[in-house]
């Protein structure tokens, strides 16, 4: 199965009071591909995934899912086709894990449809992908961070649908959790053509396992494009303020960024050992 879902910004604004923080962002989700958003803290990412998932309404401009535009469709519609995993969701108190991960059905349940054997089985299936069927039982706040992820991981996969907009998925997660959920996240991608759009903040990680990288600049588009063509030391100056050296992850091929900080940098070859400004003026 594939899917073909085009999903694009069109000099998109959005913003809250009197403050703008995504300026007339023109951007296109590649269909079928996973695309991972990038950018320093506040500069506008769940802004970003919260309208193109119709939580936030555009002051200008729109959101457009196979020729609709988003904020115009009935939520249910949507929820059949996007999905989102916000990036701190709050969870319904005393709920139970298979309670709030059989939430994901809600859009495929009508007046008519009921819970049925379907319902059962997606909802299983997340809890097995994601590594939480031992805790199906469990209230939802008693568990770990890491394992609350899973959980709301879990519930969006659930809901089963041909696109998935993710908020930072790996927060809270171990680094084996964070390539399990990123490996399932790819599973998904090639066995059901899943489109997948997630915030990450590793960069690294982005690289991995992104086709399609997205760099946000204080709510304009920076860069978009390969990981090869975007994840480059001034994209990340730029986006970041942070100086670094790009070299070629031996692991995946793809671009590896190592971030150069004030400590802990080895001495280039022939040159002079660095000397803290104390140092020097004591010579
Ligand atoms: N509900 C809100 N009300 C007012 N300001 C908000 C709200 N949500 C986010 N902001 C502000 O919008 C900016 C962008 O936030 P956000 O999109 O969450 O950034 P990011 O996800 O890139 O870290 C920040 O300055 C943040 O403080
Ligand atoms: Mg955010």
């Amino acid at each position: 199965m594939t899917t073909s879902h085009s999903l694009a910004a069109e000099r998109l604004t959005l913003g809250y009071g009197d403050r703008t923080v995504v300026d007339s962002l023109d951007l296109v989700v590649p269909p079928g591909r996973v695309t991972a958003v990038v950018g320093a803290n506040a500069c506008g990412k769940s802004t970003l995934l919260r309208s193109m998932s119709r939580l936030l309404a555009p002051r200008e401009g729109r959101v457009v899912l196979d020729g609709k535009e988003v904020h115009r469709l009935p939520a249910k519609e949507l929820a059949r086709t996007l999905g989102l995993l916000p990036q701190s969701p709050v969870a319904p108190e005393g709920i139970t894990v298979a309670d709030l991960v059989g939430r994901g059905r809600h859009p495929h349940q009508g007046l008519f449809a009921r819970w049925n054997e379907k319902d059962d089985e997606a909802v299983a299936a997340a809890l097995d992908a994601t590594d939480t069927a031992a805790l199906a039982d469990r209230s939802v706040d008693e568990l770990s961070g890491g394992q609350r992820q899973r959980v709301w991981i879990a519930m969006a996969l659930a809901q089963q649908t041909d696109l998935l907009l993710l908020d930072e998925p790996t927060t809270y997660l171990d680094a084996s959790h964070q390539v399990e959920v990123l490996d399932l996240l790819t599973d998904l991608n090639r066995a059901r053509g899943t489109t997948i759009v997630m915030v990450l903040h590793d960069l690294n990680l982005a690289a991995r396992y992104a086709d399609h990288i997205v760099a946000l600049a204080q709510g304009r588009l920076h860069a978009a494009g390969t990981p090869q063509e975007v994840l480059t030391e001034d994209t990340v100056r730029t986006v970041f303020g942070l100086e670094s050296h790009i070299i070629e992850d031996p692991v995946s091929g793809r671009p590896l960024m190592l971030p150069i900080g004030r400590h802990h940098v080895r001495p280039r070859a022939g040159a002079t050992t660095a000397r803290t400004p104390a140092e020097e003026a004591h010579r």
